[in-house]
């Protein structure tokens, strides 16, 4: 019994509250920094790249064809549910941690810490697979410059060792050949010494790649209007209604990033009022922006050609606009630059919150006294990204990303129906309309979502669910900072 009052331990909100006050961060940022950094953690790998297997399909999935403008307002619809409920969070738990810290004032310590693990495979794990993806698309653009990255230089473990012409071009050191993914590992340490210096600065920089994405994206729909042959939206949805249901569980990966938003709690001026605004503002946009640019893509070529890594450059050259092609290659790197940033910028705030409580060593929870920034778990992620960018391939890592975000968003729709009910009276600057359906449905939503992903995803969350219990009784049950407090929470059984 006492053990499980201690596990199921909840924090207060006055104790967070203070936490964050005391936390030390620089509190910068305004509404459109927000939207902007969920916009920037939006667009990325998903519409540059996933939407051309989601409409055409592969030898694993049927294609969702021209409805793949409907995958698109499905997926939106889900997330949309997911991100009301972090809204509702955002602004009545406004303390870095996001769906980590909400967990803990809700759930119970123990949810609490299985989320902040799972985190670390939306933000780090997923930020693997989109540095994975940035490299082929930069050695892509040196390529229509006439440049060829060597193979050995630009791979992951697996591809190469079953690739003897890899094998044979690569360097030996004691008879072991040197194989890894060098453009993936430079630009995680770029970004990460970028997010060192601060917040401010990464926002900024952030703004101004959102804006080159949005531009891209905007060319690229008012050049293909133009073209557009709506012969090529018939028949609208070739494989019916499985395939608008993988379609959307494909694109999944295109909606993540506008939880990230929340991460950024104690470094916004005004986070329960600003922080619901960028993450449904963020959210609402990218959502149009989807349904836009694939009605375009499939008006422009016939859905069954899509199948391909760089689907909206590909539609350009299929026009003979090679020009508009690189720009939406260049586009494509800067989009994936921004979801970088904004993952290499969530992951450390949620070990800072973990170690500020005691669940992580002190180490994480540093704040840098010149730039205000958790700068020792910049770092930590920083190293942990680029060694796995250096070796992992992209559909591994993108499929443990949907697992671990998809649970972080079912335990957020949980948190709120509990909260709710448990402390009717809190203060919620934001609240879900039509509650308790909202979160209902987006814990349904999820449910459904994480179905549908491959079962060698569910062994590889299986192991890290029990490599991250197994840490959490040998560190953070005896450490935790309510435990030294003596604190047994009110939501102890
Ligand atoms: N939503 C992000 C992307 O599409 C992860 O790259």
């Amino acid at each position: 019994m006492n053990f499980l009052r201690r596990v199921f331990r909840t924090r207060e909100p006055a104790d967070l509250a203070d936490a964050g006050r005391a936390g030390g961060l620089r509190r910068v940022l305004g509404p459109i920094d927000l939207v902007a950094l969920g916009i920037g953690g939006i667009i990325g790998a998903g519409i540059f790249a996933l939407v051309g297997t989601a409409a055409a399909g592969d030898a694993t999935r049927p294609g969702a064809g021209p409805a793949i403008m409907l995958s698109f307002l499905v997926t939106g619809l889900c997330c949309g549910f997911c991100g009301l409920c972090y809204a509702e969070f955002a602004s009545s738990v406004p303390v870095s941690g996001s769906a980590y810290t909400y967990a803990y004032a809700t759930l119970g310590e123990v949810l609490a810490w299985i989320i902040g693990w799972d985190l670390i495979l939306e933000y780090a794990v997923g930020n693997v697979a989109v540095a994975v993806s940035w490299s082929g698309y930069f050695c892509e653009l040196l390529r229509s410059f006439g440049l060829e990255f060597p193979r050995w230089l630009a791979t992951d473990l697996r591809t190469a060792l079953a690739s003897p012409e890899i094998l044979a071009q690569a360097p030996h050191v004691l008879g072991v050949p040197i194989v890894f993914n060098l453009p993936a590992v430079f630009i995680v340490a770029g970004l990460s010494a970028l997010l060192y210096i601060g917040i401010r600065e990464s926002a900024r920089f952030n703004l101004g790649m959102v804006a080159v994405k949005l531009l891209v994206l905007g060319v690229f729909v008012a050049v293909g209007a133009a073209y557009v042959n709506p012969a090529n939206w018939t028949p609208f949805a070739p494989n019916g209604f499985a395939g608008i249901q993988a379609g959307a569980a494909v694109i999944f990966f295109a909606f993540i990033g506008f939880d990230a938003v929340s991460t950024t709690a104690e470094e916004c001026r005004n986070p329960r009022r600003d922080l619901p605004i960028g993450i449904l503002g963020s959210l609402a946009i990218c959502t149009v922006v989807y349904v836009v640019v694939a009605a375009v893509l499939t008006g422009v070529v016939p859905w069954h050609k899509l199948n391909t890594a760089e689907p909206l450059s590909v539609a350009m050259r299929g026009l003979a606009l090679p020009g508009i092609a690189a720009f939406v290659a260049f586009g494509s790197i800067v989009a994936h630059t921004a979801v970088l940033l904004v993952f290499q910028l969530g992951q450390p705030r949620i070990l800072y919150a973990m170690s500020r409580d005691g669940l992580l060593p002190p180490f994480f929870s540093k704040v840098h006294p010149r730039f205000r920034t958790p700068h020792t778990a910049t770092i930590a992620t920083g190293l942990f990204v680029a060694v796995g960018a250096a070796l992992a391939s992209l559909e591994e890592m993108a499929d443990l990303c949907n697992i671990g975000t998809l649970s972080a968003f079912a335990v957020v729709c949980l948190g709120v129906l509990i909260d709710r009910l448990r402390r009717p009276g809190r203060v919620r600057p934001f609240r879900t309309p039509l509650f308790p359906v909202v979160p209902v449905l987006g814990l349904l939503s999820c449910l459904f979502l994480m179905l549908g992903l491959p079962q060698s995803a569910w062994i590889r969350f299986a192991v890290w669910l029990v490599l991250g219990l197994g840490l959490y009784a040998a560190y953070g049950f005896r450490r935790s900072r309510l435990q030294s407090k003596g604190q047994a929470g009110v939501g102890a059984p």
